[in-house]
Protein backbone atom coordinates (compact mmCIF):
# COMPACT_ATOMS: atom_id res chain seq x y z
CA UNK A 1 0.00 0.00 0.00
CA UNK A 2 1.44 3.08 -0.92
CA UNK A 3 1.69 6.52 1.16
CA UNK A 4 -0.52 8.20 -1.30
CA UNK A 5 -3.28 5.43 -0.49
CA UNK A 6 -3.11 5.88 3.28
CA UNK A 7 -3.71 10.10 2.86
CA UNK A 8 -5.84 9.28 0.16
CA UNK A 9 -7.74 7.57 2.99
CA UNK A 10 -7.53 10.26 5.64
CA UNK A 11 -8.80 13.04 3.19
CA UNK A 12 -11.94 11.20 2.47
CA UNK A 13 -12.39 10.17 6.54
CA UNK A 14 -12.01 14.21 6.86
CA UNK A 15 -14.21 15.38 4.40
CA UNK A 16 -17.10 13.61 5.86
CA UNK A 17 -16.19 14.83 9.20
CA UNK A 18 -16.11 18.88 7.93
CA UNK A 19 -14.05 21.33 10.04
CA UNK A 20 -14.43 22.29 13.81
CA UNK A 21 -14.08 18.21 14.19
CA UNK A 22 -11.36 15.91 15.54
CA UNK A 23 -11.22 12.00 15.34
CA UNK A 24 -9.03 10.03 17.64
CA UNK A 25 -8.67 6.70 17.56
CA UNK A 26 -6.54 4.10 19.53
CA UNK A 27 -4.23 1.30 18.43
CA UNK A 28 -5.09 -2.71 19.44
CA UNK A 29 -3.81 -3.34 23.02
CA UNK A 30 -1.49 -6.05 23.14
CA UNK A 31 -2.80 -9.28 24.71
CA UNK A 32 -1.27 -11.92 27.04
CA UNK A 33 -1.05 -15.83 25.94
CA UNK A 34 0.48 -16.61 29.34
CA UNK A 35 2.77 -15.78 31.61
CA UNK A 36 5.62 -13.24 29.81
CA UNK A 37 4.01 -14.11 26.38
CA UNK A 38 1.35 -12.39 24.40
CA UNK A 39 0.14 -12.65 21.62
CA UNK A 40 1.72 -11.65 18.13
CA UNK A 41 0.07 -8.03 17.99
CA UNK A 42 -2.06 -6.50 14.97
CA UNK A 43 -2.53 -3.62 14.59
CA UNK A 44 -6.54 -2.77 14.75
CA UNK A 45 -8.26 -2.35 11.09
CA UNK A 46 -9.25 0.74 11.15
CA UNK A 47 -5.83 2.32 12.84
CA UNK A 48 -3.97 0.41 9.73
CA UNK A 49 -6.43 1.33 7.17
CA UNK A 50 -5.79 5.15 8.23
CA UNK A 51 -2.14 5.00 8.75
CA UNK A 52 -0.21 1.67 7.74
CA UNK A 53 1.71 1.96 11.31
CA UNK A 54 1.14 -1.03 12.76
CA UNK A 55 3.17 -0.40 16.25
CA UNK A 56 1.11 -0.77 20.13
CA UNK A 57 0.84 1.89 22.24
CA UNK A 58 -0.47 4.39 19.77
CA UNK A 59 -3.13 6.88 19.21
CA UNK A 60 -4.12 8.13 15.90
CA UNK A 61 -5.82 11.78 15.31
CA UNK A 62 -7.42 13.40 12.77
CA UNK A 63 -7.68 17.65 13.33
CA UNK A 64 -9.24 18.82 9.39
CA UNK A 65 -7.53 22.25 8.45
CA UNK A 66 -5.60 22.27 11.37
CA UNK A 67 -2.83 24.95 10.67
CA UNK A 68 -0.15 22.83 12.16
CA UNK A 69 -1.19 19.81 10.85
CA UNK A 70 -4.17 17.36 10.38
CA UNK A 71 -2.87 13.90 10.95
CA UNK A 72 -1.04 13.32 14.60
CA UNK A 73 0.56 10.08 15.90
CA UNK A 74 1.01 9.37 19.53
CA UNK A 75 3.31 6.78 19.76
CA UNK A 76 6.36 5.27 21.79
CA UNK A 77 9.54 6.94 22.09
CA UNK A 78 12.86 5.33 20.84
CA UNK A 79 14.76 3.34 23.69
CA UNK A 80 17.81 1.20 22.62
CA UNK A 81 17.65 -0.61 25.94
CA UNK A 82 13.62 -1.73 25.06
CA UNK A 83 14.29 -1.92 20.97
CA UNK A 84 17.15 -4.51 21.94
CA UNK A 85 14.33 -6.61 23.21
CA UNK A 86 11.00 -6.65 21.98
CA UNK A 87 12.42 -4.94 18.06
CA UNK A 88 12.63 -1.14 16.54
CA UNK A 89 10.06 1.41 17.06
CA UNK A 90 9.35 3.93 14.83
CA UNK A 91 9.73 6.71 17.66
CA UNK A 92 8.48 10.36 16.73
CA UNK A 93 10.35 10.91 13.84
CA UNK A 94 9.87 7.63 12.34
CA UNK A 95 6.17 8.42 12.56
CA UNK A 96 6.79 11.83 10.71
CA UNK A 97 9.87 10.67 7.87
CA UNK A 98 7.84 7.00 7.65
CA UNK A 99 4.31 7.10 8.07
CA UNK A 100 3.84 11.25 7.24
CA UNK A 101 2.28 12.43 10.12
CA UNK A 102 2.35 15.86 10.47
CA UNK A 103 3.12 15.75 14.15
CA UNK A 104 4.02 13.03 16.29
CA UNK A 105 4.29 13.04 19.75
CA UNK A 106 5.33 10.21 22.75
CA UNK A 107 2.10 8.01 24.09
CA UNK A 108 3.24 9.23 27.65
CA UNK A 109 2.20 13.03 26.66
CA UNK A 110 -0.93 12.06 25.63
CA UNK A 111 -3.30 13.05 28.53
CA UNK A 112 -1.51 16.54 28.56
CA UNK A 113 -1.89 17.21 24.88
CA UNK A 114 -4.43 15.60 23.72
CA UNK A 115 -7.46 17.38 26.16
CA UNK A 116 -6.05 20.63 23.99
CA UNK A 117 -6.05 19.35 20.38
CA UNK A 118 -9.80 18.70 21.32
CA UNK A 119 -10.89 21.76 23.22
CA UNK A 120 -11.36 24.35 20.69
CA UNK A 121 -13.67 21.61 18.32
CA UNK A 122 -17.27 21.03 18.03
CA UNK A 123 -17.22 17.12 17.23
CA UNK A 124 -15.34 14.36 18.24
CA UNK A 125 -15.55 11.27 16.42
CA UNK A 126 -14.68 7.94 18.58
CA UNK A 127 -16.14 5.13 18.77
CA UNK A 128 -17.03 4.05 22.12
CA UNK A 129 -16.77 0.70 23.75
CA UNK A 130 -13.94 -1.09 21.89
CA UNK A 131 -11.71 -0.28 24.50
CA UNK A 132 -13.47 0.23 27.97
CA UNK A 133 -10.10 1.73 29.80
CA UNK A 134 -9.39 3.90 26.74
CA UNK A 135 -13.06 5.20 26.95
CA UNK A 136 -12.64 6.10 30.49
CA UNK A 137 -9.94 8.35 29.49
CA UNK A 138 -11.96 10.05 27.10
CA UNK A 139 -15.19 10.35 29.31
CA UNK A 140 -12.34 12.00 31.82
CA UNK A 141 -10.92 14.60 29.06
CA UNK A 142 -14.34 15.64 28.10
CA UNK A 143 -15.75 15.83 31.26
CA UNK A 144 -12.35 18.19 32.62
CA UNK A 145 -13.60 20.23 29.09
CA UNK A 146 -17.13 20.91 29.60
CA UNK A 147 -15.62 22.10 33.46
CA UNK A 148 -13.59 24.47 31.99
CA UNK A 149 -16.12 25.34 29.33
CA UNK A 150 -17.64 27.20 32.60
CA UNK A 151 -15.04 29.20 32.80
CA UNK A 152 -15.43 30.18 29.35
CA UNK A 153 -13.55 27.70 27.63
CA UNK A 154 -15.20 25.78 24.74
CA UNK A 155 -16.10 21.86 24.72
CA UNK A 156 -17.30 19.99 22.11
CA UNK A 157 -20.95 19.50 21.76
CA UNK A 158 -20.94 16.33 19.69
CA UNK A 159 -19.92 12.70 20.38
CA UNK A 160 -20.23 11.07 17.02
CA UNK A 161 -19.33 6.93 16.34
CA UNK A 162 -16.20 6.98 14.19
CA UNK A 163 -16.71 3.39 12.93
CA UNK A 164 -19.42 4.29 11.17
CA UNK A 165 -18.07 6.62 8.66
CA UNK A 166 -15.00 4.03 8.41
CA UNK A 167 -16.99 1.12 7.78
CA UNK A 168 -18.71 3.03 4.53
CA UNK A 169 -15.42 3.90 3.19
CA UNK A 170 -13.51 0.09 3.82
CA UNK A 171 -16.60 -1.68 1.68
CA UNK A 172 -15.63 -0.41 -1.10
CA UNK A 173 -12.14 -1.45 -1.87
CA UNK A 174 -9.21 0.40 -4.23
CA UNK A 175 -7.34 -1.02 -6.97
CA UNK A 176 -4.27 -1.83 -4.34
CA UNK A 177 -7.29 -3.11 -2.35
CA UNK A 178 -8.45 -5.73 -4.66
CA UNK A 179 -4.41 -6.09 -5.39
CA UNK A 180 -3.67 -7.50 -1.85
CA UNK A 181 -6.77 -9.40 -1.24
CA UNK A 182 -6.24 -10.94 -5.00
CA UNK A 183 -2.92 -12.07 -3.95
CA UNK A 184 -4.02 -13.01 -0.35
CA UNK A 185 -6.44 -15.59 -2.43
CA UNK A 186 -4.54 -16.82 -4.68
CA UNK A 187 -2.03 -17.72 -1.96
CA UNK A 188 -4.53 -19.35 -0.08
CA UNK A 189 -6.05 -21.37 -2.81
CA UNK A 190 -2.70 -22.95 -3.49
CA UNK A 191 -2.75 -23.86 0.48
CA UNK A 192 -5.86 -25.76 -0.44
CA UNK A 193 -4.03 -27.57 -3.65
CA UNK A 194 -1.26 -28.38 -1.34
CA UNK A 195 -3.60 -29.86 1.23
CA UNK A 196 -5.02 -32.02 -0.99
CA UNK A 197 -2.55 -33.04 -2.09
CA UNK A 198 -1.21 -34.02 0.95
CA UNK A 199 -4.39 -35.44 2.92
CA UNK A 200 -4.81 -39.21 2.51
CA UNK A 201 -6.58 -42.06 4.94
CA UNK A 202 -4.36 -42.01 8.79
CA UNK A 203 -3.21 -38.33 8.45
CA UNK A 204 -4.12 -35.96 11.62
CA UNK A 205 -6.02 -33.06 10.84
CA UNK A 206 -3.11 -30.61 12.36
CA UNK A 207 -0.76 -32.09 9.88
CA UNK A 208 -2.80 -31.05 6.69
CA UNK A 209 -3.24 -27.51 9.30
CA UNK A 210 0.94 -27.48 8.85
CA UNK A 211 0.53 -27.77 5.31
CA UNK A 212 -1.90 -24.58 5.05
CA UNK A 213 0.63 -22.78 6.74
CA UNK A 214 2.96 -23.83 5.21
CA UNK A 215 1.81 -22.36 2.07
CA UNK A 216 0.63 -18.98 3.66
CA UNK A 217 4.32 -18.36 5.40
CA UNK A 218 5.81 -18.97 1.73
CA UNK A 219 4.27 -16.16 0.28
CA UNK A 220 4.57 -13.62 2.96
CA UNK A 221 1.66 -14.28 4.85
CA UNK A 222 2.70 -14.49 8.31
CA UNK A 223 -0.81 -14.79 9.71
CA UNK A 224 -4.15 -16.87 8.88
CA UNK A 225 -6.81 -14.53 8.68
CA UNK A 226 -8.57 -16.71 11.10
CA UNK A 227 -8.23 -20.20 13.14
CA UNK A 228 -8.29 -22.88 10.05
CA UNK A 229 -11.02 -25.30 10.30
CA UNK A 230 -9.60 -28.70 9.44
CA UNK A 231 -12.63 -31.18 10.08
CA UNK A 232 -12.60 -34.59 9.18
CA UNK A 233 -16.13 -36.55 9.04
CA UNK A 234 -18.31 -35.76 11.76
CA UNK A 235 -15.95 -33.19 12.46
CA UNK A 236 -17.26 -31.23 9.53
CA UNK A 237 -20.47 -30.49 10.81
CA UNK A 238 -19.01 -28.41 13.59
CA UNK A 239 -18.92 -24.73 11.75
CA UNK A 240 -16.58 -23.24 13.95
CA UNK A 241 -14.29 -26.46 14.45
CA UNK A 242 -11.24 -25.32 15.24
CA UNK A 243 -9.29 -28.37 17.39
CA UNK A 244 -8.23 -30.03 14.22
CA UNK A 245 -6.44 -32.86 16.11
CA UNK A 246 -8.74 -36.10 14.99
CA UNK A 247 -6.97 -38.98 12.59
CA UNK A 248 -8.87 -38.76 8.91
CA UNK A 249 -10.32 -41.54 8.01
CA UNK A 250 -11.03 -43.36 4.70
CA UNK A 251 -14.25 -42.68 3.00
CA UNK A 252 -14.65 -39.39 4.62
CA UNK A 253 -14.75 -35.98 3.71
CA UNK A 254 -12.24 -33.21 4.90
CA UNK A 255 -13.88 -29.56 5.36
CA UNK A 256 -10.94 -27.01 5.18
CA UNK A 257 -12.00 -23.67 5.80
CA UNK A 258 -8.90 -21.53 6.06
CA UNK A 259 -7.36 -18.11 4.24
CA UNK A 260 -4.61 -16.03 4.73
CA UNK A 261 -3.94 -12.69 5.69
CA UNK A 262 -1.55 -10.49 3.01
CA UNK A 263 -1.09 -7.14 4.49
CA UNK A 264 -3.47 -6.60 6.80
CA UNK A 265 -6.18 -8.64 3.91
CA UNK A 266 -8.34 -11.29 4.21
CA UNK A 267 -9.15 -14.19 2.30
CA UNK A 268 -11.41 -17.08 3.90
CA UNK A 269 -11.77 -20.10 1.69
CA UNK A 270 -13.63 -23.44 2.00
CA UNK A 271 -12.98 -26.98 0.33
CA UNK A 272 -14.27 -30.01 0.98
CA UNK A 273 -12.80 -33.17 -0.76
CA UNK A 274 -12.47 -37.26 0.24
CA UNK A 275 -9.84 -37.69 2.62
CA UNK A 276 -8.69 -40.58 -0.33
CA UNK A 277 -9.11 -39.21 -3.35
CA UNK A 278 -12.60 -40.51 -4.56
CA UNK A 279 -16.17 -39.18 -3.57
CA UNK A 280 -18.45 -42.14 -2.50
CA UNK A 281 -22.07 -41.94 -4.71
CA UNK A 282 -23.56 -40.24 -1.62
CA UNK A 283 -21.26 -37.76 -0.94
CA UNK A 284 -20.69 -36.46 -4.56
CA UNK A 285 -24.63 -36.12 -4.81
CA UNK A 286 -24.60 -34.01 -1.98
CA UNK A 287 -21.39 -31.98 -2.36
CA UNK A 288 -23.10 -31.37 -6.22
CA UNK A 289 -26.10 -29.32 -4.90
CA UNK A 290 -23.89 -27.15 -2.84
CA UNK A 291 -21.67 -26.63 -5.73
CA UNK A 292 -24.95 -26.05 -7.91
CA UNK A 293 -25.83 -23.71 -5.13
CA UNK A 294 -22.78 -21.52 -4.77
CA UNK A 295 -22.54 -21.30 -8.58
CA UNK A 296 -26.08 -20.21 -8.37
CA UNK A 297 -25.29 -17.91 -5.83
CA UNK A 298 -22.35 -16.49 -7.56
CA UNK A 299 -24.34 -16.01 -10.45
CA UNK A 300 -26.33 -13.76 -8.34
CA UNK A 301 -23.60 -11.67 -7.84
CA UNK A 302 -23.56 -8.20 -9.65
CA UNK A 303 -24.24 -4.47 -9.22
CA UNK A 304 -27.87 -3.71 -8.73
CA UNK A 305 -28.33 -7.07 -7.60
CA UNK A 306 -29.34 -6.97 -3.10
CA UNK A 307 -27.34 -8.23 -1.08
CA UNK A 308 -29.83 -11.17 -0.12
CA UNK A 309 -29.67 -12.03 -3.77
CA UNK A 310 -27.05 -14.88 -3.89
CA UNK A 311 -28.39 -16.38 -0.83
CA UNK A 312 -32.10 -16.46 -2.16
CA UNK A 313 -30.35 -18.74 -5.20
CA UNK A 314 -28.38 -21.02 -3.00
CA UNK A 315 -31.18 -21.28 -1.11
CA UNK A 316 -33.31 -22.40 -4.08
CA UNK A 317 -31.37 -25.02 -5.39
CA UNK A 318 -30.13 -26.31 -1.87
CA UNK A 319 -34.04 -27.04 -1.02
CA UNK A 320 -34.45 -28.42 -4.81
CA UNK A 321 -31.77 -30.86 -3.88
CA UNK A 322 -32.47 -32.01 -1.06
CA UNK A 323 -36.41 -32.19 -2.30
CA UNK A 324 -34.94 -34.23 -5.01
CA UNK A 325 -32.28 -36.66 -3.08
CA UNK A 326 -35.52 -37.57 -0.49
CA UNK A 327 -33.75 -35.39 2.57
CA UNK A 328 -36.56 -33.16 2.14
CA UNK A 329 -40.43 -33.69 1.54
CA UNK A 330 -42.93 -31.20 0.07
CA UNK A 331 -43.42 -28.47 -2.06
CA UNK A 332 -40.10 -26.52 -2.66
CA UNK A 333 -41.73 -22.59 -2.23
CA UNK A 334 -43.38 -24.07 0.65
CA UNK A 335 -40.24 -25.19 2.28
CA UNK A 336 -38.04 -22.75 1.43
CA UNK A 337 -41.03 -20.26 3.21
CA UNK A 338 -40.93 -22.39 5.99
CA UNK A 339 -36.93 -22.23 6.36
CA UNK A 340 -37.14 -26.10 6.63
CA UNK A 341 -33.39 -26.37 4.96
CA UNK A 342 -32.17 -24.81 8.45
CA UNK A 343 -32.09 -28.16 9.06
CA UNK A 344 -29.04 -28.70 7.00
CA UNK A 345 -28.32 -25.36 6.45
CA UNK A 346 -28.34 -23.40 9.12
CA UNK A 347 -25.78 -20.37 8.39
CA UNK A 348 -25.85 -17.65 5.82
CA UNK A 349 -24.82 -18.12 2.16
CA UNK A 350 -21.77 -14.67 2.98
CA UNK A 351 -20.79 -11.37 5.10
CA UNK A 352 -18.17 -8.57 3.66
CA UNK A 353 -14.83 -9.13 3.32
CA UNK A 354 -11.74 -7.11 3.96
CA UNK A 355 -9.22 -6.36 6.68
CA UNK A 356 -11.67 -8.32 8.90
CA UNK A 357 -12.81 -11.56 7.97
CA UNK A 358 -16.08 -11.10 8.79
CA UNK A 359 -15.83 -7.34 7.34
CA UNK A 360 -17.32 -3.83 8.48
CA UNK A 361 -20.33 -2.54 6.35
CA UNK A 362 -23.79 -2.11 6.61
CA UNK A 363 -25.84 -5.12 5.20
CA UNK A 364 -29.04 -3.44 4.68
CA UNK A 365 -30.15 0.23 4.42
CA UNK A 366 -33.20 2.11 5.67
CA UNK A 367 -34.60 -1.73 6.53
CA UNK A 368 -33.98 -2.81 3.20
CA UNK A 369 -31.15 -5.01 1.74
CA UNK A 370 -28.25 -2.67 0.11
CA UNK A 371 -27.95 -3.23 -3.41
CA UNK A 372 -24.32 -4.81 -4.82
CA UNK A 373 -21.80 -2.03 -6.17
CA UNK A 374 -18.58 -2.29 -7.66
CA UNK A 375 -15.53 -2.26 -5.27
CA UNK A 376 -17.02 -4.25 -2.89
CA UNK A 377 -15.99 -8.15 -2.04
CA UNK A 378 -17.99 -10.50 -0.48
CA UNK A 379 -18.16 -14.54 0.45
CA UNK A 380 -20.69 -17.23 -0.56
CA UNK A 381 -20.59 -19.98 0.84
CA UNK A 382 -23.41 -22.44 1.23
CA UNK A 383 -23.10 -26.08 2.89
CA UNK A 384 -24.62 -28.61 4.13
CA UNK A 385 -24.20 -30.29 7.44
CA UNK A 386 -25.83 -33.84 8.28
CA UNK A 387 -25.10 -34.88 11.64
CA UNK A 388 -26.61 -38.55 12.36
CA UNK A 389 -30.91 -37.57 12.88
CA UNK A 390 -32.93 -40.76 12.53
CA UNK A 391 -35.04 -39.71 9.53
CA UNK A 392 -32.27 -39.33 7.14
CA UNK A 393 -30.57 -42.83 5.52
CA UNK A 394 -27.37 -43.58 7.20
CA UNK A 395 -25.67 -43.15 4.15
CA UNK A 396 -25.88 -39.14 4.43
CA UNK A 397 -24.82 -39.26 8.13
CA UNK A 398 -21.99 -36.93 9.49
CA UNK A 399 -21.24 -35.49 6.13
CA UNK A 400 -20.26 -31.97 6.24
CA UNK A 401 -20.01 -29.91 3.03
CA UNK A 402 -19.15 -26.41 2.59
CA UNK A 403 -17.97 -24.69 -0.76
CA UNK A 404 -16.30 -21.16 -0.27
CA UNK A 405 -15.04 -18.33 -2.74
CA UNK A 406 -14.26 -15.00 -2.34
CA UNK A 407 -15.75 -12.57 -4.93
CA UNK A 408 -15.03 -8.76 -5.82
CA UNK A 409 -18.40 -7.29 -7.82
CA UNK A 410 -17.04 -5.33 -10.95
CA UNK A 411 -18.65 -3.24 -13.25
CA UNK A 412 -19.56 -6.22 -15.70
CA UNK A 413 -20.88 -8.55 -12.82
CA UNK A 414 -18.29 -10.12 -10.81
CA UNK A 415 -14.17 -11.68 -10.29
CA UNK A 416 -13.93 -14.69 -8.21
CA UNK A 417 -10.57 -14.02 -6.22
CA UNK A 418 -10.39 -17.10 -4.73
CA UNK A 419 -10.97 -19.41 -8.22
CA UNK A 420 -7.24 -20.95 -8.32
CA UNK A 421 -8.58 -23.46 -5.54
CA UNK A 422 -10.41 -26.28 -7.85
CA UNK A 423 -13.77 -27.39 -6.71
CA UNK A 424 -15.42 -29.72 -9.36
CA UNK A 425 -15.50 -33.12 -8.79
CA UNK A 426 -13.10 -34.04 -11.27
CA UNK A 427 -10.43 -31.70 -10.95
CA UNK A 428 -10.56 -32.58 -7.54
CA UNK A 429 -10.32 -36.19 -8.03
CA UNK A 430 -7.78 -35.56 -10.71
CA UNK A 431 -5.51 -33.43 -8.53
CA UNK A 432 -5.67 -35.81 -5.73
CA UNK A 433 -4.71 -39.00 -7.69
CA UNK A 434 -2.26 -37.15 -9.09
CA UNK A 435 -0.34 -36.49 -5.83
CA UNK A 436 -0.39 -40.00 -5.36
N1 LIG B 1 -14.10 -18.53 8.07
C1 LIG B 1 -15.21 -17.93 8.65
C2 LIG B 1 -16.32 -17.83 7.72
O1 LIG B 1 -16.33 -18.51 6.71
O2 LIG B 1 -17.20 -17.03 7.87
MN1 LIG C 1 -16.68 -16.86 5.35
MN1 LIG D 1 -14.64 -19.37 5.86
Amino acid sequence: MTKKEFAKRRQKLMDIMGPDSIAVLPNSLVHPRNRDVDFPFRSDSNFHYLSGFDEPESVLVLIPGREHGEFIIFCRERDLDKEIWDGYRAGQEGAIGMYDADDSYPIADLDDILPGLMEDKEKVYYTMGNQPAFDQHMVGWLNHLRQASRSGKHSPTEIIELEHCLNELRLFKSSQEIKSMRYAAEASAKAHIRAMQFTEPGKFEYEVEAELIHEFMKHGCRSPAYPSIVGGGENGCILHYIENNSKLKNNDLLLIDAGAEYQCYAADITRTFPVNGKFTPAQRELYQIVLDAQYAAIEAVKPGNHWNQPHEAAVQVLTEGLVKLGLLQGNVDKLIEDQAYREFYMHRTGHWLGMDVHDVGDYKIDCTWRLLEPGMVLTVEPGLYIRDPEHIDKKWHFTGIRIEDDVLVTKEGHEVLSADAPKEIDDIEALMAGAR
